[in-house]
């Protein structure tokens, strides 16, 4: 036996060992980006070639096995980040906001195409690799899988759309399970049901026959015609990772292809630098955390929600740390700090911070629930609406709605979730529940990485697919409909034939 399992350790690592994998990612978000360069660190240093293409490189020398293409040029197709902000705001309809994004990615998609560096790697006719690994939230880069002739890995850092999912035949719901950019968690109502299923035929419409098209044209335009269709690619893929831990998602089936991991981008504890580690060691009655992340500017707020949460994080009786990206830092008042970066994770494990105050983006709501933080999420963008209604639904945080923040409202919000101990016990309960498992998600997402080059793709985990229509059995249901009526039909014709043979007897007998 034990033999048996070493000769088999010994043959795995032999085949996987030192791969060429070629990771492109090309969305610019930092808090997405640490996510996909936490895989590739990893696997780099389990000795395989990785060369990754990305707008935020690591750059650290002593990964030798990761050689990074740096793509941040993109950033000049972008938007400017108030516009971004613009078209991303809870007041836009969703589809506004998924067309918005779509057409946001096909811009980078063809920026990331001109870039350089990227062209010297596409167009060597010696680069060989044995694995794509490409962001599913916008699938155009799956293309190079077509260019390499490789098997492909989908990875998002976040969720991925319905549409990803029926790509790939993962089950997919209108109501149990509906998108991630719609805001609904728990019970729908009637209302948010009929949204639900119209916002999901609209997208897997939009999806496959804009996106998808659009998106392969593009490709073309830079790989050469002799691609497979994107469309194909997309639904070969032979690994979905998505980062979907089940506190914030929820517990849903998935196939073999699909691979829930989360918590990737967590890195060790690092000790806090020594004035912020002496500055909340002397933080008594507590301290409060305030972040809003790595895309949400607290500088670009609105006047009258920045006031709102100045003045009160002015009057609590609390330390307050905010982060604040501008050069121009507001002037510390007695107990607001302010500082342009902060370690948030290392901070947050500090015991006396009470409370984190986040955007609701997934990588703060993982580190605040790893430090057992309870939060108070106040939603802007993209899927934060949803993770921060999630978190109110477990208890481990209440929402605050920029949009009608008061004096009051955030005030109270701060002190219940300080002062009721149950958001502390449910955020334990969670990081228990999460980190039990049979093993870490970054081995996990390591396993099947290795398992795709092994076995060159997984097409025998491939469960079988069905156009939408015939998945919810409308074709059984309607044949069904079509004999009932078949057979009420002659019923009701019998009943008439026989009512007319009664009758004239009846006539007779009278
Ligand atoms: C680089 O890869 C080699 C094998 O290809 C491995 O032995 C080595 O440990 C790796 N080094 C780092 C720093 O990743
Ligand atoms: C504490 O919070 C829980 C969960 O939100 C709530 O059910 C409970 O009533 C609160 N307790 C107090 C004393 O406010
Ligand atoms: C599907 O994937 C397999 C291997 O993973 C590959 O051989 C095949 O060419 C792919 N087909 C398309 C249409 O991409």
């Amino acid at each position: 036996m034990y033999l048996v399992s070493a000769v088999i350790i010994s043959f795995l690592l032999v085949v996987a060992d030192g791969a060429r994998i070629l990771g492109v990612f090309q969305f610019p978000s930092f808090s997405h980006q640490i996510v996909f360069r936490a895989l590739c660190k990893e696997l780099s240093l389990r000795g395989h070639q990785v060369t990754m293409v990305t707008p935020n490189p690591l750059r650290d020398k002593s990964l030798v096995n990761l050689t990074e293409i740096d793509v941040s040029s993109i950033v000049e197709v972008l938007p400017s980040s108030k516009s971004i902000e613009f078209t991303m705001s809870k007041d836009t309809h969703t589809h506004e906001i998924m067309i918005a994004f779509y057409d946001l990615s096909e811009r980078i998609q063809e920026a990331v195409f001109q870039n350089r560096e990227f062209q010297k790697l596409y167009k060597d006719p010696n680069a060989k690799f044995d694995l794509l690994i490409a962001e599913a939230l916008h699938p155009g880069m799956y293309s190079l899988a077509g260019r390499f002739k490789v098997p492909v890995i989908g990875m998002s850092s976040l969720g991925v759309v319905i549409a990803s999912h029926e790509s790939v035949g993962n089950t997919f719901h209108p109501v149990l399970y509906p998108d991630m950019n719609l805001p609904y968690v728990g019970e729908l109502s009637l209302m948010e049901k009929l949204y639900s299923t119209c916002f999901t035929l609209w997208s897997l419409y939009y999806y496959n026959y804009h996106v998808i098209p659009r998106a392969d044209q593009i490709s073309r335009k830079y790989l050469g015609d002799r691609l497979p269709y994107l469309g194909d690619i997309g639904r070969n893929v032979s690994i979905l990772l998505t980062n979907t831990n089940m506190a914030i998602y929820g517990a849903r089936p998935y196939i073999p292809t699909v691979v829930p991991l989360g918590f990737m981008h967590i890195e060790p504890l690092k000790p806090l630098p020594e004035d912020l580690q002496s500055l909340l060691d002397d933080a008594k009655p507590g301290a409060i955390y305030f972040s809003l992340g790595g895309n949400v500017k607290s500088s670009h707020l609105s006047p009258h929600i920045r006031e709102t949460i100045t003045k009160v994080l002015s009057q609590v009786p609390y330390t307050v740390l905010w982060k604040w990206e501008d050069d121009n830092l507001p002037q510390a008042t007695e107990n607001i700090i302010y500082r342009k970066w902060l370690p948030q994770r290392d901070l947050l494990a500090h015991p006396n911070i009470k409370v984190f105050i986040t955007q609701g983006g997934l990588q703060s709501i993982e580190e605040s629930i790893l430090a057992e933080v309870p939060m108070v999420g106040m939603p802007f963008i993209g899927d934060q609406a949803m993770n921060v209604r999630r978190i109110a639904q477990l208890g481990i945080g209440v929402e605050e709605d920029p949009s009608k923040i008061t004096v009051t409202s955030f005030r109270n919000s701060i002190f219940e979730v300080i002062k009721n101990c149950t958001y502390k016990q449910n955020i334990k309960e969670w990081r228990n529940i999460l980190e039990d498992q049979p093993m870490t998600n970054m081995k996990k997402a390591v396993f099947w990485t290795e398992y795709v080059i092994r076995h060159k793709g997984a097409p025998h985990l491939k469960t079988p697919t069905l156009p939408w229509w015939k998945y919810f059995l409308l074709d059984v249901i309607a044949a069904t409909l079509l004999i009932c009526l078949v057979i009420v039909f002659i019923i009701f014709k019998c009943i008439m034939i026989s009512a007319n043979i009664c009758n004239p007897k009846k006539l007779k007998s009278d």
